[in-house]
């Protein structure tokens, strides 16, 4: 079951998301992937300090034009790697949604947030089908090194659509490479998206070809979960 995750029972108020969102669209609706999904064996992608030298997140930041003042939900937050570094570019007048399946990523990324006083963060525990994010809370939803582990694409996809602001936009980091090898390549993304009405609206590649920034804008009007044409292994 989802819930509202404190990170411990001192927690800072601004650390702890209240209420867990009521369920969204009922996994057994979606059809499965027909690909392969990666097990999550890490709540990193990689060392922190080699990303930083790399000067990721800074990358990532200012291609999204991430701006205070907005609300980003990094989803499978994992680590904190992009949390503890979107919550100072938002600022006090942003809010910087954490959320993550694993409750015990999520306790541990709670700690974090206390130790590193990140007053505009909130916790959310979510479910593979569904982000469990309120309505009309998200200008941006960001989801880095995790698309290959979500055991059910479309129905996180759909459920994440009416979480999404005017205007907002879904942008999705991975290794253009095999799901089993923690990518997801650029083809099966494009279908994926496509067949939930998600239209890309820009590409960026990060590091040399090897891995990308897509950025979508939800549809509208989603299809119903029955009328999910699934897309194949590329
Ligand atoms: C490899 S880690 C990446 C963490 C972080 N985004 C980073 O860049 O370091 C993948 C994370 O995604 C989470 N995850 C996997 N499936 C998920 C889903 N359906 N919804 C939300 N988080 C998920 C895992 O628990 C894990 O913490």
């Amino acid at each position: 079951m989802a819930l509202a995750v404190s990170a411990c029972s001192a927690a800072a108020p601004d650390a702890v998301v209240s209420a867990a969102e009521p369920p969204s669209l009922a996994a057994e609706r979606f059809p499965r992937p027909q690909r392969p999904v990666a097990g999550i064996v890490s709540d990193q992608w990689a060392n922190e300090d080699s990303r930083e030298r790399a000067g990721e997140a800074a990358r990532v930041i200012d291609l999204l034009d991430i701006r205070p003042g907005m609300t980003v939900a990094d989803i499978g937050a994992g680590a904190g790697y992009y949390v503890s570094r979107l919550a100072p570019r938002v600022g006090p007048e942003g809010r910087v949604i954490a959320q993550d399946i694993e409750r015990r990523t999520l306790n541990r990324l709670g700690q974090r947030v206390l130790r590193e006083r990140l007053g505009n963060v909130s916790l959310v525990l979510g479910e593979p089908h569904d982000p469990r994010l309120a309505p009309r809370s998200v200008d941006l939803a960001l989801l880095v090194h995790m698309y290959h582990e979500i055991a059910q694409p479309y129905g996180l996809l759909i459920n994440l659509v009416p979480a999404m602001r005017l205007n907002g936009r879904v942008a999705i980091l991975d290794v253009d490479g095999p799901v089993l090898a923690h990518g997801t390549p650029r083809a099966l993304l494009s279908c994926e998206l496509a067949a939930v009405g998600y239209r890309e609206v820009a590409w960026h590649w990060i590091e040399g070809r090897s891995i990308y920034l897509a950025v979508f804008e939800p549809p509208t009007d989603p299809p119903k979960p029955e009328r999910i044409a699934p897309c194949g292994a590329q």
